[in-house]
């Protein structure tokens, strides 16, 4: 997988499929401490000890499709290449967390992509599920809660095409205003 986002919907698809019912996703960012660490954390059913053991190794799948699932040993060679690695917790009944940091500066670290569109594409494509998503860049943070939603949201169609770009939209000019330090957009030759 070309892009860290593409990693998250893995994850994310991971956690769904397997039933959980709330899915938080996070993402840090820190030049600082030259780390990005992605965390999703699940309330699933969780994995049993046998395979938590082997979960980076391409073998394990509960697809009935094909044989290899590829997920998870991606982002841990992903990771790895790029001066981290991944970690997962999970317990039968406990939900699943999985994490993997990466060194930002990496020169191996694969370009974060579209995060805005994943995350829209998760809260259209699973209504039933709810989604809580932050993303910091050093000391600052954005927070998206599909509960919050909700009940703001009364009788909106959350498989409406509208309602999923208009969130990628409002995540994309939060995320530019969190890269750019919290202040509003500003030309090239200004100091921000
Ligand atoms: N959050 C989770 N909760 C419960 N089980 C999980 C979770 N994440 C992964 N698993 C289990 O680990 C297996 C491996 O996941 P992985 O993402 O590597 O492969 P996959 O999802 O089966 O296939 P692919 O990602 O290639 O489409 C899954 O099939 C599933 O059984
Ligand atoms: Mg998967």
């Amino acid at each position: 997988m070309r892009e860290l986002s593409l990693h998250i919907l893995d994850l994310a698809e991971n956690a769904v499929t397997a039933g959980a019912r709330l899915v938080a996703i996070t993402v840090e960012e820190s030049a600082a401490a030259d780390r990005l660490a992605i965390r999703v954390a699940d309330d699933g059913p969780g994995l049993p000890e046998e395979k938590l053991r082997r979960l980076e190794d391409p073998f394990v799948t509960t697809r009935t499709t094909r044989r290899v699932g590829l997920g998870l040993s991606l982002l841990a060679a992903a990771a790895r290449r790029a001066g981290g690695g991944v970690e997962v917790r999970s317990a039968p009944g406990a939900g699943t967390e999985v994490s993997a940091v990466f060194r930002l500066g990496h020169i191996d670290r694969a370009p974060i992509g579209d995060v805005a569109a994943t995350i829209a594409a998760l809260i259209a494509g699973y209504p039933a599920v709810d989604f809580v998503y932050r993303h910091r860049i050093e000391e600052r943070e954005i927070a998206l809660d599909t509960r919050e939603l909700r009940t703001a949201a009364e009788g909106v169609d959350p498989a409406d095409p509208a309602l999923a770009e208009g969130i990628a939209r409002w995540l994309r000019e939060e995320l530019g205003r969190l890269a750019r330090g919290g202040k509003e957009g500003c030309d090239a030759q200004d100091d921000c």
